[in-house]
């Protein structure tokens, strides 16, 4: 069952006398328990439909809804988790404060309580009575996105939600994203960043020009980043079997090929007096696919 359905959304915005066609038709859905990724280039319009389901902006056309409800409705985002693309908060609050007014929005019981726990999953303990304008830009993303699961959320929508963090810091999101997933907690975020799509999602939506273009689950990835095989094999006697082997160490030999030429590779070694000893994939990464995508 789809948690989040987007369904061809269309945004114009007017700058000056231009006029800048953010959403041409922008739809998909997000699966109960998946953790989707939306990923695409500056202006692709990743923000523009996250604010859409927020309702933060309205579309010319087309509609989301959160689990089932038009997302124009309040009440659509009762169970959703939001972190902004760079959220800004008033500076003169403090950590503790910013929970537990996030905490008053949803009515949580036990606002302190979580507050206390949420600071200490993101180590902001410290910092909890200390001014977000000390914060910085990592401990902003931090305090944000525990404010995003005060309310114990069903649905985590996060734009850009690793943008400022340092390794440690993308290492934390990451995991807690999965812990929350395993917990049953569905998750859709945009990203620049490739390798953190690839580790933690089950798919990954790819759009550009506002519209989705692509869509990979995590069996489409691994078939899309294996570019060929290296078949190791081991033979006794020295007979060249003129598939392009090459020794790698006494008695051991590699032969590389293209995806579909694997099985023909098999067959011929398997006729001969060799044994295969392993078949490892040769991988791309995910990023050269992107990029092969958009310049398509
Ligand atoms: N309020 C606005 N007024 C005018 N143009 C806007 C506005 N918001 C977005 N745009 C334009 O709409 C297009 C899509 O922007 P959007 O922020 O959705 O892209 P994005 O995919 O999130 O990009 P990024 O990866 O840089 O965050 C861009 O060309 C942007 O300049
Ligand atoms: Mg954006």
């Amino acid at each position: 069952m789809e948690m989040i359905k987007v369904d061809n959304l269309h945004k114009t915005f007017k700058l000056k006398l231009k006029t800048i066609k953010a959403l041409n038709g922008m739809s998909f859905d997000v699966k109960r328990g998946e953790i989707l990724g939306f990923l695409g280039p500056n202006g692709a319009g990743k923000s523009t439909t996250i604010k859409i389901i927020m309702d933060l902006v309205r579309a010319d056309s087309g509609t989301a809804f959160i689990n089932s409800l038009k997302s124009t409705n309040p009440d659509s985002r009762l169970r959703v988790g939001f972190m902004p693309e760079n959220p800004q908060y008033y500076d003169t609050i403090t950590g503790m404060d910013l929970l537990k007014f996030a905490a008053s929005m949803f009515s949580v019981k036990d606002a302190g309580k979580k507050a206390h726990k949420l600071l200490d999953e993101f180590e902001l303990t410290e910092f909890a009575d200390v001014k977000l304008r000390k914060y910085s830009k990592g401990m902003i993303q931090r305090i944000g996105f525990a404010a995003a699961l005060i309310h114990d959320p069903d649905i985590l929508i996060l734009d850009e939600p690793m943008g400022g963090l340092d390794p440690v810091g993308r290492m934390i999101f990451k995991n807690k994203m999965k812990e929350l997933n395993k917990s049953g907690v569905t998750i859709f975020f945009s990203s620049h960043i490739i390798p953190d799509i690839e580790d933690i999602c089950s798919r990954v939506l790819i759009v550009k020009q506002g519209k989705t273009i692509k869509q990979f689950d995590r069996v489409d990835i691994q078939y899309l980043t294996t570019y060929g095989f290296n078949i190791i094999l081991r033979k006794e006697d020295e007979k060249n079997l003129n598939l392009n082997e090459n020794e790698i160490s006494k008695g051991l030999y590699s032969i590389k090929c293209k995806k579909d030429e694997l099985i023909e590779k098999i067959e011929a070694i398997e006729n001969s007096s060799a044994k295969i000893v392993d078949i490892e994939p040769l991988k791309k990464s995910l990023e050269d696919i992107f990029i092969e995508i958009l310049n398509d």
